[in-house]
């Protein structure tokens, strides 16, 4: 059998499982309401308190909504709580994303080099070269006056952004195709269905079920990005990074499939997230002409007709607060998930072993004991001496303590020079419902979408 046949395989076990093993679908009953499916949550966390334990179908579940609380969980007792990753094996294999303790310090640590933020100054051309690409797709769709959705826009966007940039190579895949599949794992709602499609007998191995096809279709990716051309035939880009890690012999661990599913990881990890970021921060500031004018003037006075570079991106101060406080509001991974690893204790309730540990950061986001009127749209609580007020671990868009994300700095450096250059040249005109709805997938999704028109500025 190949390693291809074995994985397929292992895959029909994990999508039997998927329905009923998955936390985001025992949560689903808690976030069904459609006009806030926060409400539920939100409500729950100022009744019974910043620590809750619910059984939900023979799981002990514990949401946890208090920044101290999630210090202990990813900081002070990291060790105790793992990773959870059921139902999404398929989409990031064995990635370090999904490991814990001495394997995942050895996979991650030949990886780090290229995310020191002293090297995104190399990056910038990179991001500026697909921001670029973009625009020409936004010229022409300036032109025919059609609607877009914005989220597919700017996750195209992020991909090109990290295959230019991280393993210089120009995108080999169709974005829309293959992140349409990426949603069947990472929507709860399909969780739903796998499970329905289970209780009336099907057998959710079978090579033909969409699921099947999505994930062979995902799984093609990364052994097309290794084998496309290079760009520039860079030496120091995170590929060649990755593949020096697979030649050397002290890490055995670091084999071809580990190679493979880091690069599922890069484009799945750190291109919805950083899409979705760029998506809702175009829907607030399109709301807010006043905004987005702030961001134009902003640009032209750091960087004017030049392209912007690294000292040009910490002068966008403004701009950079939008997106900070866009990820305030629209957390892209709205809840955090572990297993205690053994018994604990928090806030004087009891952690069992096997509990899961939903740590609620949406809610710490939107809680007034942490931010003044957090309901709104204020970027400038993010500059100057009212950024300085905040309470430790009450804003966690990219998690913390050790397992935080390592792409989160360089993100904020792509979604700014996005955000500023689009801005400049077009209004995109957000022409959905409003406010947009929220659905929380895996990930913090529009609801149905966010749609705009695009128009160019003269
Ligand atoms: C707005 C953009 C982003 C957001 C909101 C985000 C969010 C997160 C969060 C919350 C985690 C921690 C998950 C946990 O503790 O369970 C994480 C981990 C991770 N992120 Fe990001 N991320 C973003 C962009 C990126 C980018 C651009 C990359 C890389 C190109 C990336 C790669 C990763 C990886 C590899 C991990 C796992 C780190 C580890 O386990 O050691 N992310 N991200």
């Amino acid at each position: 059998m190949t390693i291809a046949e074995t994985e397929m395989k292992m895959m029909g076990s994990q999508l039997n499982q998927f329905g009923e093993e998955s936390i985001w679908f025992k949560l689903s009953p808690l976030l069904k309401d459609p006009s806030n499916p926060m409400r539920i949550l939100m409500q729950m966390t100022e009744r019974y308190g910043p620590v809750i334990p619910v059984s939900m179908a023979s799981q002990r579940v514990v949401l946890i909504s208090e920044p101290e609380y999630f210090k202990h969980v990813l900081v002070s007792k990291a060790d105790n709580y793992i990773k959870y990753f059921d139902g999404l094996k398929p989409i990031f294999g064995k990635s370090m994303i999904t490991h814990d303790g001495a394997l995942w310090q050895k996979i991650r640590m030949p990886q780090q080099p290229a995310f020191h933020p002293d090297v995104f100054a190399e990056y910038i051309p990179y991001f500026n070269a697909a921001i670029k690409t973009k625009m020409a797709t936004w010229e022409a769709l300036a032109r025919s006056g059609e609607s877009v959705e914005m989220v597919e826009q700017t996750w195209t966007l992020a991909a090109d952004m990290i295959c230019k940039a991280l393993f210089d190579r120009d995108m080999p895949f169709n974005p829309h195709v293959v992140f349409k599949y990426v949603k069947t794992y990472t929507d709860v709602m399909n969780h739903k269905s796998i499970r329905e499609k289970k209780l009336a007998g099907f057998d959710m191995s079978d090579g033909e079920t969409a699921n099947t096809k999505a994930v062979e279709a995902w799984w093609a990716v990364p052994p097309a990005v290794i084998a496309s051309d290079p760009r520039e035939e860079r030496e120091k880009t995170l590929l060649k990074m990755i593949e020096a890690a697979v030649a050397d012999p002290d890490v055995p661990e670091f084999d071809e499939q580990q190679a493979i599913d880091e690069l599922k990881q890069y484009l799945w990890a750190g291109t919805e997230t950083t899409a979705l970021t760029l998506a809702w921060a175009l829907y607030l500031v399109s709301l807010m002409p006043d905004a987005a004018d702030r961001i134009r003037r902003e640009g032209n006075e750091v960087y004017g007709d030049r392209e912007p570079n690294a000292a040009d991106y910490s002068a966008l101060v403004y701009t950079r607060a939008v997106i900070q406080e866009t990820m305030r509001i629209y957390p892209p991974i709205w809840s955090l998930i572990r297993t205690a690893a053994g018994p604990d204790e928090i806030d004087g309730k009891e952690i069992k072993a096997g509990d899961r540990i939903v740590l609620f950061g949406y809610g710490a986001h939107h809680n007034p004991k942490f931010w003044d009127s957090p309901e709104e749209f204020r970027p400038d609580r993010w500059m100057g001496d009212a950024a300085k007020k905040r309470v430790k671990y009450s804003y966690i868009p990219f998690g913390a303590g050790k397992r935080s994300c390592i792409g989160g700095a360089m993100s904020q450096v792509e979604n700014t020079l996005a955000l500023s250059l689009l801005l400049r040249r077009f209004r995109p005109e957000y022409v959905g419902p409003r406010p947009a709805e929220i659905n929380p997938t895996v990930t913090l999704t529009p609801r149905g979408g966010l749609h705009f028109k695009i128009h160019e500025l003269g």
